[in-house]
């Protein structure tokens, strides 16, 4: 049988030189060429929306799809009053701050939005980083070093990783097993002058939910701090968007929530909230805000105004969760594998990577574009296609995306229904 790459082939290659590495990686790319099922990349020609107009890597022609790539689950994006807010900043502030924080580029609008994100929260400060990553970079390259231990949720963001990679020590539990990190809280306990517990609030590739009540009962048990992501949570969970540590009541049991600007607020750049002191602290010491422009001025005029629709137009957030129900009602009838999802982010179960990538390119043929989540962003052998619901959908667009599934898996066998 012929091999199928995988990008763990090609993670380290210790013969090879960057041009070689580069080389044998081709390999991967030219190994779709047959099905033209290569997934990544495409361009659009149109806002990254409900509707997409998507250039076909390989003819070169033009889809017109229903598209499901996007985290802009409330579709703020493009909310008028959203881009009036962009356009205004636009016009005071200019195009880019080309300074870091520190260094003069913090303008009233970057000040009143952390202070937004911090109320949010309901913490006493926040500070913005030029992304989601960033800031979770910033967070735990900084406060943490070899005199802490971080226990970190295996499904974590990829960027909390990379913050704590070869920084600190840490120590992966099993996603959501109170059992195992009590475990390991135990014997952990009074050894380090920091014990951290690290999770998502809501994960981002199974859309299921931190037992955040489990997590920071345990903490308190064990004297440990509790580190929140919720990039996938605000906007989405608790009263008014407010995000899965409102949604648990848990804010005043967690030190530090970090999240992003780029997914239901419609915009780029991200945060960390927490105490005056922790912030003050990382307004500083955290290079990747020091050693970093601050966010343009449009992006964070446009996400201060879509934090404000949040509580002026809540009839967005219902909408979310009501496409949300329709679909994941509908694809669950249809006897298709949705995991334990608890969010708008739905993980088609494929669990096969030659698959996963086959079945979006089938879909993508017939004007639905959704991307396949293959390794590194889940598990070898854990691929599925990662099906982001927004508010903007219409029940037709989500119709279309079923029909148009249980036609592709009929037509091309390829069984993803366990009935
Ligand atoms: C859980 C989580 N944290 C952080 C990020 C990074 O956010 P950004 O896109 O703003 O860098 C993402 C983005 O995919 C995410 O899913």
């Amino acid at each position: 049988m012929k091999k199928f790459y995988t990008m763990k082939d090609f993670v380290d290659m210790p013969e090879a030189n960057i041009y070689e590495s580069a080389e044998q990686f081709q390999k991967f790319i030219n190994q779709f060429r047959d099905d033209k099922s290569y997934p990544y990349g495409f361009v659009s020609g149109t806002a990254v929306s409900r509707n997409m107009d998507v250039l076909d890597y390989y003819s070169g022609n033009e889809v017109n799809t229903v598209s499901f790539v996007s985290s802009n689950y409330l579709g703020l994006s493009q909310h008028h009053k959203v881009i009036k807010a962009v356009k205004n900043a636009v016009e005071q502030y200019g195009a880019g701050t080309c300074a870091a924080p520190p260094i003069g580029g913090y303008t009233n609008i970057h000040k009143e939005l952390e202070k937004k994100l911090a109320r949010l929260h309901g913490k006493e400060d926040a500070i913005l980083y030029t992304s989601g990553y960033a800031a979770n970079i910033g967070v735990f390259q900084n406060l943490f070093n070899k005199s802490d231990m971080v226990l970190v949720d295996m499904f974590v963001h990829a960027s909390i990783y990379d913050g704590l990679k070869n920084n600190t020590n840490t120590k992966i539990y099993k996603h959501n097993d109170m059992n195992y990190l009590e475990l390991v809280l135990n014997r952990e306990k009074g050894k380090y002058r920091n014990l951290v517990i690290v999770t998502d609030g809501v994960f981002s590739q199974d859309g299921d939910l931190a037992n955040l009540p489990g997590i920071c009962t345990l903490a308190e048990k064990y004297g440990a701090m509790v580190f929140v992501d919720d990039a996938h949570g605000v906007g989405v969970m608790g009263n008014l968007g407010k995000g899965t540590l409102d949604y648990f009541g848990v804010e005043d049991r967690v030190e530090i929530v970090t999240g992003t600007l780029s997914k239901a607020l419609g915009s780029a750049g991200g945060y960390a909230a927490g105490s005056k002191k922790l912030i003050d602290y990382l307004r500083l010491y955290s290079r990747s805000n020091t050693f970093s422009a601050s966010i343009a001025p449009p992006a964070v005029g446009g996400a201060s105004k879509a934090l404000d629709l949040f509580e002026e137009e809540p009839y967005i957030i219902k909408g979310l969760w009501e496409n949300t129900a329709y679909l994941k009602k509908r694809l669950s009838d249809s006897g298709f594998c949705i995991g334990l999802s608890e969010s708008p982010i739905v993980p088609l179960m494929i669990n096969d990577d030659m698959k996963a990538i086959y079945a979006a390119r089938k879909l993508f043929e017939r004007g639905v574009y959704v991307v396949p989540a293959t390794y590194p962003a889940v598990k070898l052998k854990n691929s599925r296609l990662r099906v982001n619901v927004s508010a903007m959908h219409t029940l037709e667009d989500l119709d279309y995306f079923c029909d148009t599934l249980e036609e592709v898996d009929r037509e091309c066998d390829l069984h993803l229904r366990a009935n």
